[in-house]
This record gives C-alpha cells, sequence and structure tokens, in this order.
C-alpha cells in the first residue's frame, strides 16, 4: 500500500479530516519520515539493481556485499531488488555466490535473523564477468540489465580510480547511462587537483552531476550525521558557535593499525591524500558551516564549499614550518606488542611518505576569524580513537578563591568512534564538605545507552541513499576540487623539501614537533582515550 494511504488510514479513526487532507499536505517522502518515526518501521527503498565493478574486491566483500546484507535482514530491500557482480574473473554465478557467503560470514556477526535471511540475500545476487577497460562482456551486462528496464540501476565502481573513466565511457557506449543509472566512486578521487579534474571531468562526460555519488565513507557514519542533529537540532550550541565563545577545535583521527597490505598504494598516498584531504576536511566542514537553510544535498554542500573556501592558504606559513607537521613511524611496541616500522612494512627504506600529519588551519571568515583548528590524524597511534573536541573560551572573571582550583574552559567532545557519544564538559563543585572545590566533569551520553542496538556501517546508510538519490551525504564535484586545492601547496612543498617527514615510535602520538606545533599556541592536545 502506498505511504501516504497507509498514513490516512492510520490518522482515520484518530483524526478524519487529517486523514482527508494527508496528501494534498505532505511529499511522499515526508511521509515515508514520518511514519517511520511514528512506527519505527524501516520502509523499504525502490525496487533497483545494483551493479558492482571490482566485486570480487575488499570494499565489496567487507563492506558493500555486508552492508546491502544488513539492510536486507532489516527488510529494507524490495523484492525486486537485485545485485549483479562484474570483474574480470573467470567464475560463474556459483562460485561468485559462494564468495558472498563467505564475505557474510567473514563481516557479519551470525544471528537468527541473518541465518534466515541468507539464502533469499544470495538469490538477489549474478555475476557477468567483464573488462573494465575492454570491451569484453558488455554485450552480456547490457543484456542482463535490459531484464531490470524500469527499476533504479546503481553503478558502484569499487575498482582502483585509473578505472572509472573507462567504465563511465563503456557504461555511455552501451548505453547503460540512461536516466534511471546513477554511478557511485570511491576515494581517492585523483592524486592532486589536476589528476581530480581529469575524474572528474572522465565521469561527467557521462553522467551529470546529480547522478554522481562520491563516497566519503565519515559521512556515513552514524555520529558525523549526529553532528548534524546536534548543531542544527537544538537551540543550545548555535548561539556560541562563533569566534566570540570558541578558543579552538580539535579534530583527532587516530588509527592504531598500520598500513597492513595497502603498503602498495599508501606510499603513493600518504596521510595527507589518504586521511585529510577527504575525511579530515569534511569533518571540519560540518563543524565550521553555516547553517544551511534545509537538509538538502545542494544547500549543505554550498555551506560546505564556502568553508573550503575560506581555509587559509598554507604556502606562506609552512615555508615557517610552524603549522603542519608530517610524520613516520618508525618499529615500536602497541598494546599487542612490538610492531615495525612504515619502511619495513613497506620494504623500502627510502619512502618519505608521511604517516601522520598534524595541522592548524584557519578559516577566514567572519564567524571563525581567530579560531584554529587543529587536526591530526596517524596510523600506529596509541589506540583507534576519532573525535572532534570543541574548546570554549575561558569564563571571563573568577569569583572562586584560589584554593577553589583551577577553572578550565568548558568542552564539547563528540566521539565519532569508538564509543560514539557527546560529553560536555562543565566544571562542578565536588560534593562533600570542606569548602567549594572545583572539578571539570562531563555531561555524558553515550549512543549505545541512549539508543541501544546495533551501531550500522557508514556503507548500510550511503548504499541506500544511492537508491534513494539522496546527494546529501556525498560530495558535489566543486568540493573535492576545493579541497584538493587547498592541498596542493602543501604536497609542492614536501615534494621539494630537504628534510623527510620526521620519526615517531609506532605507539606513540606522532613526533614532538606535532605537540610543539599546538603548544606553541599555549595550548594542548586533549588527551584521547579509546
Ligand atoms: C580510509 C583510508 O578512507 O579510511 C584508510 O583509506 C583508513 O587508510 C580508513 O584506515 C579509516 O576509516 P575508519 O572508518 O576505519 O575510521
Amino acid at each position: 500500500m502506498p505511504t501516504i494511504e497507509k498514513l490516512a488510514k492510520w490518522l482515520c479513526p484518530v483524526f478524519p479530516k487529517a486523514a482527508l487532507s494527508a496528501r494534498a499536505c505532505f511529499t511522499d517522502h515526508d511521509l515515508m519520515d514520518v511514519t517511520t518515526v511514528m512506527t519505527s518501521r524501516v520502509i523499504q527503498v525502490v525496487p533497483f539493481v545494483l551493479v558492482v565493478f571490482g566485486a570480487t574486491g575488499d570494499l565489496a566483500r567487507r563492506k558493500l556485499l555486508p552492508a546491502l546484507f544488513q539492510r536486507d535482514i532489516a527488510g529494507q530491500l524490495p523484492a525486486e531488488a537485485s545485485i549483479i557482480g562484474v570483474s574480470r574473473g573467470a567464475l560463474d554465478k556459483a562460485a561468485y555466490v559462494a564468495q558472498a557467503r563467505k564475505a557474510i560470514a567473514d563481516h557479519v556477526a551470525p544471528s537468527d535473523e541473518a541465518a534466515a535471511t541468507l539464502a533469499h540475500f544470495l538469490a538477489r545476487i549474478s555475476y557477468i564477468q567483464a573488462d573494465a577497460d575492454g570491451d569484453a562482456g558488455w554485450d552480456r551486462l547490457a543484456g542482463a540489465l535490459a531484464a531490470y528496464a524500469g527499476r533504479v540501476h546503481v553503478f558502484y565502481l569499487a575498482t582502483a580510480p585509473n578505472l572509472f573513466g573507462a567504465i563511465c565511457e563503456r557504461l555511455g557506449r552501451f548505453g547503460l547511462a540512461g536516466d534511471q543509472a546513477r554511478v557511485v566512486v570511491e576515494k581517492p578521487i585523483g592524486k592532486d587537483l589536476a589528476s581530480a579534474r581529469a575524474v572528474n571531468d572522465a565521469v561527467g562526460a557521462v553522467f551529470p552531476e546529480d547522478r554522481v555519488y562520491r563516497i566519503d565513507h565519515y559521512l556515513g557514519k552514524e555520529a558525523v550525521q549526529n553532528l548534524l542533529a546536534l548543531r542544527f537540532a537544538n537551540g543550545l550550541f548555535e548561539p556560541l558557535w562563533n569566534a566570540a565563545h570558541i578558543d579552538h577545535v580539535q579534530i583527532t583521527v587516530a588509527e592504531s593499525l598500520g598500513v597492513e597490505g595497502r603498503a602498495g598504494y599508501y606510499d603513493t598516498a600518504g596521510a595527507l591524500r589518504d586521511m585529510v584531504q577527504n575525511h579530515m576536511l569534511q569533518l571540519l566542514c560540518l563543524v565550521a558551516m553555516e547553517p544551511p537553510a534545509i537538509l538538502g544535498a545542494d544547500a549543505v554542500r554550498d555551506e560546505k564549499l564556502k568553508v573550503l573556501r575560506s581555509l587559509k592558504k598554507l604556502d606562506t606559513d609552512l615555508l615557517c614550518g610552524h603549522n603542519i607537521v608530517r610524520g613516520q613511524y618508525r618499529a615500536g611496541a602497541q598494546a599487542g606488542g612490538p610492531v615495525p616500522g612504515y619502511l619495513d612494512e613497506l620494504g623500502d627504506q627510502s619512502s618519505t611518505t608521511e604517516t601522520f600529519v598534524a595541522i592548524k588551519a584557519e578559516v577566514q571568515n567572519w564567524r571563525w576569524a581567530g579560531v584554529p583548528f587543529y587536526l591530526r590524524t596517524g596510523k600506529r597511534l596509541p589506540s583507534r580513537v576519532s573525535e572532534i573536541v570543541i574548546n570554549f573560551r575561558p569564563i571571563p572573571h573568577s569569583v572562586f578563591a584560589a584554593a577553589a582550583g583551577r577553572i578550565e574552559a568548558n568542552r564539547l567532545v563528540i566521539r565519532l568512534q569508538p564509543d560514539e557519544g557527546v560529553k560536555l564538559w562543565l566544571m562542578s563543585k565536588d560534593p562533600g564538605p570542606g569548602g567549594m572545590r572545583l572539578r571539570l566533569v562531563p555531561l555524558d551520553m553515550s549512543f549505545a545507552t541512549a539508543f541501544g542496538g546495533r551501531n550500522p556501517d557508514a556503507y548500510e546508510r550511503l548504499v541506500l541513499d544511492v537508491v534513494r538519490g539522496d546527494q546529501t551525504l556525498f560530495m558535489r564535484r566543486d568540493e573535492v576540487e576545493a579541497a584538493w586545492s587547498w592541498i596542493d601547496p602543501i604536497l609542492q612543498i614536501w615534494s621539494n623539501a630537504a628534510e623527510p617527514p620526521k620519526s615517531y615510535t609506532a605507539g606513540t602520538w606522532g613526533p614532538s614537533a606535532a605537540i610543539a606545533l599546538i603548544e606553541r599556541d599555549g595550548r594542548t592536545w586533549v588527551e584521547t582515550i579509546a
């Protein structure tokens, strides 16, 4: 039954007039949201076929198939939802379905619901052997897709980025890029501004921008979306969200793992391209942007773009070496024991690729003038933890005696992972007799405690947003290119620099220069504990 009719039926006994006017007042999209809230039921997406290029690769196995399976368990996939794996491997359908079964066993926790849904989910999957950079197999793909006319067609390019152009060109040439088709591309989109433009041109030659979905999986994380709720669904913070009340912002994305099996790719990227150009800058944008008029794709992306364009260029500061630090881990120890250094993992002692970056960024506009945004990210740090810390300004005058102790400034900590949640640190009186003693304590909202349940993976949200046609959590072309414009001068200066990255011991918080970067300003990194 269409959603509007369902709502009308639900309203009928309660508010007969409202039921009659339901269709007049709301769009179907509004009503899906209303009914979801009212009944906590999951609304199915429209019929679709998802074609995954790179179907046997890591992304498809670790993320896409498990995400789709989870949504199937939740009841969100309609009967007419199909998945076609495409790769150059000579597999038949049964062999690919066996791979999918294994991917799910490896990445989805067993449960009664999972067991009950598995056969049904696997029956959605088929496989076509085709070349990404040759025409072999494309007639078969086109023939198979002809059977899915009337559905949304999603082409997910889970391949190396150098194939994006070739695949899109064939999608166009084989008549598969019509109005019903959308294309999804993963980072890295280019390795600098010029190459990003070339990728965007190649994709854009076939698909208009409103059918291109550039994934930054950080935007699909629940806690990142919650940042929008925190800022724009609460009246409390927005009046304080500016340079008059905020002293500085810290964004940390720390990983405990090294480069694992990805050293080949990572060595051509480094932390600046791999994490800062996309994830870290997107987080900065969500913190710094103006409230959009509506939570719509272009409204949100327009505001993020303004932030990216307001970032102070780092080129001249860089020459003084003050606002950016790059590091590379050497052998050290972590909780699990000794770990090798980056160069040994890579098997090349001459690499100057950075595995750590700390940056002092500034957003040059009225709201943020003079408020530093300190960013740091790295591999082989003490723990896997990502946090945004909003540090408010100190109180202007203390009415307390010195014996009450030091009055710390308030701090809002948004924990992205693990243990997603929000802590607002406030000064409080230590309970008990003995006079006034003050202490910084948190108002603590753990999402797990507040909401319970499983925390869905970012890809569950993002893949179905593509089917829904909602681009809000995807990067627009101009955003990607504005981010590269800011990153490019740093890359250029590094490529000419005589000095290699600063070394840090695996299992520590990066080179000491990263601590100096913030302490020079009389501030300190907020301790993050996983
Ligand atoms: C990816 C990077 O985009 O993000 C990886 O390429 C990194 O190097 C990963 O490990 C981190 O993602 P998450 O979701 O584990 O924080």
